[in-house]
């Protein structure tokens, strides 16, 4: 333990994956959550995505929301895509950095995108060279990379599988998403691992869930394993509205307030960004699920 690197990088995905997993708050809201966070320190935020609009009401505004948020020159944001045609879209509205999603679970796939894995991995080479020639870039995101809903166990060697197949057909970036929150340390050790033995030169970044309490835990293992970039959800937005208690995406605050106790430099300024997980709980209107929220940081003292 200890071999814990001097800073990472943390991407807020709040305004994406977060708000897409809550009842659809107005446009206004997502524009405003876009303009906050910058003021916190983070330098990069997952903003929209371009799905179909029957497939996730809550993004079908993406357009207009892109569109009427400040941009931060210092902020990289970037865009969702599950194809060319979001692809497209995401570069017409003037992205640079796109995502697209695979998952190394065909029925998980199937089930969020209409495709076999195998056929999305087709349309993401298509799609790497569609955004090469607009001059962007493409992170490729494995959905279900340490378990799917429905097959339940995902190998390893499965996951790094797509993931060659994705770096040898140009993608920038991989991002490894634990969509239902079933990793835990020791799976993610196996994971970063297996990734850096192979693909150590395409940078990579974890994704993870705190739907069964794990999601600090597996991030400060894949840090001793040499991770360095993180998703984060501001509150933890994103605990699904129809499964009570049940809690999405590691909230921003837990991380940065470990991390940065820990003497691992985040760039964020908690206080400022509890004061945006607070706008984000009255936007959509219950309570989060991020802890630091709920009792503030440990430098926080009560009358003796
Ligand atoms: N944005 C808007 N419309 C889209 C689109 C996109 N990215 N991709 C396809 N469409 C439209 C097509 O133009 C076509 O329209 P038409 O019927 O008017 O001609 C229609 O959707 C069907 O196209 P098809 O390629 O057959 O799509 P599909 O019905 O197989 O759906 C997806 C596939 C990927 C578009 C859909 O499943 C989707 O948006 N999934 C996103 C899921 C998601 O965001 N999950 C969470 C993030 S991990
Ligand atoms: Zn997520």
């Amino acid at each position: 333990m200890g071999t814990w690197p001097e800073r990472v990088s943390l991407r807020e995905v709040g305004p994406r994956d977060g708000l897409q997993n809550e009842a659809p708050v107005p446009t206004d809201a997502k524009v405003r959550l876009l303009d906050l966070l910058p003021g916190t320190g983070l330098r990069r935020i997952e903003a929209v995505s371009f799905v179909h609009p029957r497939a996730i009401p809550q993004m079908a505004d993406a357009e207009e929301v892109w569109a009427r948020a400040r941009k931060h020159p210092d902020v990289r944001y970037s865009a969702l895509v599950p194809n060319l045609k979001g692809a497209q879209r995401a570069i017409a509205a003037g992205f640079t950095e796109l995502e697209m999603v695979v998952s190394a679970s065909d029925t998980h796939n199937r089930k969020n995108v209409n495709r076999s894995t195998a056929e999305s991995l087709d349309d993401i080479a298509g799609v790497v060279q569609h955004v090469h020639d607009a001059g962007g870039t493409l992170e490729v995101i494995v959905s279900t990379s340490f378990g799917c809903p429905y097959e339940g166990e995902v190998p390893t060697s499965r996951v790094l599988d797509v993931v060659r197949r994705a770096v040898a057909d140009g993608a920038d970036r991989i991002a490894f998403g634990d969509t239902t929150g079933v990793a835990t340390p020791g799976r993610v050790a196996a994971l970063v691992d297996g990734y850096l033995a192979t693909h150590a030169g395409t940078p990579f970044l974890l994704h993870f869930h705190n739907t069964r309490g794990t999601a600090l835990a597996n991030i400060l293992t894949a840090m001793e394993h040499g991770a360095t970039e993180f998703d984060a959800s501001v509150g933890g937005l994103g605990g699904c509205p129809y499964a009570p208690g049940a809690s999405g995406n590691v909230a921003t605050e837990e991380v940065v307030h470990m991390l940065e106790d820990m003497g691992v430099a985040t760039g964020v300024d908690l206080e400022a960004l509890l004061e945006v997980a607070r706008y984000a709980q009255d936007v959509v209107g219950h309570e989060l699920p991020s802890a630091v929220l709920k009792a503030g940081p440990r430098t926080v003292t009560v009358p003796a």
